[in-house]
């Protein structure tokens, strides 16, 4: 079993690397954030509580989003793997992730950290923003989900690194420059175990 952490800001390229993972590496890709706008979407309970936060470019509260995230994974326990996606985003939903595969005996290899400069993931998400609908793509709003990241979900990275699994890739390049630094650190893995730190 092979299972991936991807983290980085927001816009860093996380979704579109995700896919591409899943693909090559037979994963099955878990995006918290796809999860919770197709509840959106469908109208149901968890969709109608968790727009609020959405809206305002918050975090979801870690109780809501690690039960959804459980459902999903447990739904899919037959998979040879999973590529986290926008998860963990805080230290609980991390202790909690480990809490969940330990007791299955599974555990997290990697974790990839994109790393994207801040003027750029903001002309990303604004190009996006021209067709995506999504409610969090505006100005105000996406200035806040990267103070967000910087205070929830950036510790993270110190939390992965003790445990010696992060890989900062270099998210400065074209998509498919990205995907081939991704391939690099997971194959490298996959031959000898190593982690590659920086790519
Ligand atoms: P989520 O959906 O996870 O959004 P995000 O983290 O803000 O990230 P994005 O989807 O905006 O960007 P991305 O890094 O996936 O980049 P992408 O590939 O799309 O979360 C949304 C919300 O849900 C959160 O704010 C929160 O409210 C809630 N939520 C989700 N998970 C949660 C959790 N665990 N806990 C609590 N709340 C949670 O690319 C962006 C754009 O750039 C695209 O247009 C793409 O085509 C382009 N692009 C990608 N790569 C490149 C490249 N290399 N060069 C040029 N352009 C590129």
């Amino acid at each position: 079993m092979l299972n991936i952490v991807i983290f980085g800001p927001p816009g860093s390229g996380k979704g579109t690397q995700s896919k591409k993972i899943a693909d090559e590496y037979q994963l099955m890709h878990l995006s918290t954030g796809d999860l919770l706008r197709e509840e959106i979407k469908k109208n149901t309970s968890v969709g109608k509580q968790v727009k609020k936060y959405i809206d305002k470019g918050e975090l979801v509260p870690d109780a809501i989003i690690i039960k959804e995230l459980y459902k999903q994974a447990s739904d899919h326990v037959d998979s040879p793997g999973f590529i986290f996606d926008g998860f963990p985003r805080t230290i609980v939903q991390a202790e909690m992730l480990d809490k969940m595969l330990g007791k299955h005996n599974i555990p997290i290899n990697i974790v990839l950290n994109i790393e994207v400069e801040e003027e750029e993931l903001f002309k990303r998400m604004m190009g996006r923003a021209e067709d995506s609908n999504r409610s969090d793509d505006k100005e105000e709003i996406i200035h806040k989900r990267i103070d967000i990241y910087k205070d929830q979900t950036y510790p993270l990275i110190n939390y992965y690194k003790k445990q010696d699994k992060l890989v900062n890739i270099n998210g400065m390049a074209p998509v498919e420059k990205v995907f081939e630094k991704i391939c690099h650190a997971v194959d490298t893995y996959k031959s000898c175990k190593k982690i590659v730190h920086s790519v």
